[in-house]
């Protein structure tokens, strides 16, 4: 390298200038992939596994050596949640549809769900006959209390509400809603298991909530999910819906009698090797949950000095899981060019993670992106559910536009995975690229 070339480099790694602009980049290693229950993956899940395996008996009610390990890890998760009833199904998706059918989900009621959610939020409301109703969100990135307000009407049967991207919702102000409107309020806390709200865990405050253990959650089996409730009736509609229909008495024995409790089987039961493992991440969540949030108010705190960035609000910082950091620009084309910028930087993970997008990129957790929704697909090719007699009237427009505050959010936003093994060096780079990518910024 001749001298005034090597001149130029030593120039860029020491001016700051950014590495978009041919600058030297804050890190070149990729980020750890998100995953937060896999990073905390270790001997004693292989050990519980192993142990289970050799038993031979996979299934939860009978085998040659049952081990009731799905039993255990509902009435663990339970307690650890401090409500009466849990039952363990085969994901977070299972485990919307078990809920909506406990509740009594059907044609011709009206579903309240927020505009930032997941897929499947919506595919269960509409699996069941129902039409779901978008509320938009505010700057907790949840459910708008005073949008849900407005979105019932005489048809709402209930809402529900999710906590995203690890902290949760305004869930007081949201009960208050249902409970004033005789609605079902149903959590859904696959993103935020664990997570709390003046240290009430949330999947307590509805009347039921659902939880996820897919790969990218808290705490992680790498499928898996559970419902909860405190009521002895909707936990038996659950248990009902996510096995074979009916309902079982103390002994086990299927209860065939009782209308109430008879619906149809879904399929949903989880299997004694996921729960054994589970059983072992369930003691390792809160130590999960300290390390990602440590990591995320470590950023946050640094990021609050930069008036060009605003955080998004966070209801309760001490029940915030930490899992995701969002910051939001005054414009779209500058939380373009801010990730942009970022990426370069090296704050990104390998191809498969998703750990630094802008919102409009973040898949079907955006209302607008979810194809069948705005063009109100059916199953049946004859328009299930949005056709029926009974919803006559009901189906609204799902496409951009229907939720302003959440389409000029998303637009503005970017969101960083926080994963639950970030060293002190690896919050530091991420730090020093806000610092130098926000400072480039030009002064409004
Ligand atoms: C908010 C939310 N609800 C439900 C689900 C569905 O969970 P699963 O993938 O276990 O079916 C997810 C999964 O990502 C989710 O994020």
């Amino acid at each position: 390298m001749k001298t005034d070339q090597k001149h130029s480099v030593e120039e860029k790694a020491t001016s700051g200038e950014l590495a978009i602009e041919g600058g030297k980049p804050i890190r070149t290693a990729p980020l750890p992939l998100e995953f937060p229950g896999i990073h905390y993956f270790g001997e004693e899940e292989i050990q519980a596994a192993v142990q289970l395996l050799k038993r031979r008996s996979l299934f939860r009610y009978y085998g040659v050596d049952l081990q009731k390990e799905v039993e255990k890890i509902e009435a663990e998760f339970a307690k650890f949640l401090g409500i009466s009833h849990a039952v363990a199904v085969t994901s977070g998706t299972g485990a919307l549809n078990t809920a909506l059918s406990a509740l009594s989900v059907g044609p011709g009621q009206e579903v309240i769900v927020p505009a930032y959610m997941w897929v499947s939020v919506v595919a269960a409301v509409v699996s069941h006959g129902a039409i779901p109703v978008l509320a938009d969100i505010n700057d907790t990135f949840c459910m708008d209390p005073m949008k849900l307000e407005k979105a019932v009407t005489p048809k709402t049967a209930g809402i529900i509400v999710v906590h995203m991207s690890g902290a949760p919702a305004d869930i007081k102000a949201i009960r208050r809603v249902a409970g004033e409107r005789r609605l079902w309020l149903l959590e859904d806390c696959a993103q935020c298991c664990g997570g709390s709200v003046d240290g009430q865990k949330v999947g307590t405050f509805g009347d039921m909530a659902t939880f996820s253990f897919q790969m990218n959650k808290n705490m992680t089996s790498g499928e898996g999910g559970c419902v909860v409730t405190n009521d002895f009736r909707l936990y038996r509609r659950a248990f009902a819906a996510h096995d074979l229909g009916y309902a079982r008495d103390e002994s086990g024995r299927l209860i065939f009698d009782d209308p109430d409790l008879s619906l149809w089987g879904q399929g949903y039961r989880l299997d004694e090797l996921r729960a054994a493992i589970l059983r072992v991440q369930l003691t390792k969540l809160p130590r999960i949950i300290e390390h990602m949030r440590r990591s995320k108010y470590r950023i946050r705190h640094e990021l609050e000095k930069f008036p060009q960035v605003r955080l998004r609000k966070i209801v309760d910082p001490e029940g915030d899981t930490g899992c995701f950091l969002i910051t939001t620009y005054p414009d779209a084309e500058t939380a373009q060019r801010v990730n942009k910028a970022l990426r370069a930087e090296g704050i990104v993970t390998s191809p498969q993670g998703t750990s630094n997008i802008v919102m409009t990129d973040w898949g079907l957790h955006v209302y607008s992106n979810i194809a069948s929704l705005v063009g109100k697909t059916s199953v049946d090719g004859r328009g299930f559910p949005w056709k029926l007699p009974e919803n006559a009237g009901l189906a609204r427009d799902y496409g951009k536009g229907a939720c302003p505050v959440a389409d000029s959010l998303f637009e503005r936003s970017i969101i960083l995975a926080i994963p639950s093994c970030l060293t002190e060096s690896d919050e530091g780079d991420i730090v020093r690229a806000f610092d130098k990518v926000l400072d480039s910024l030009p002064a409004r």
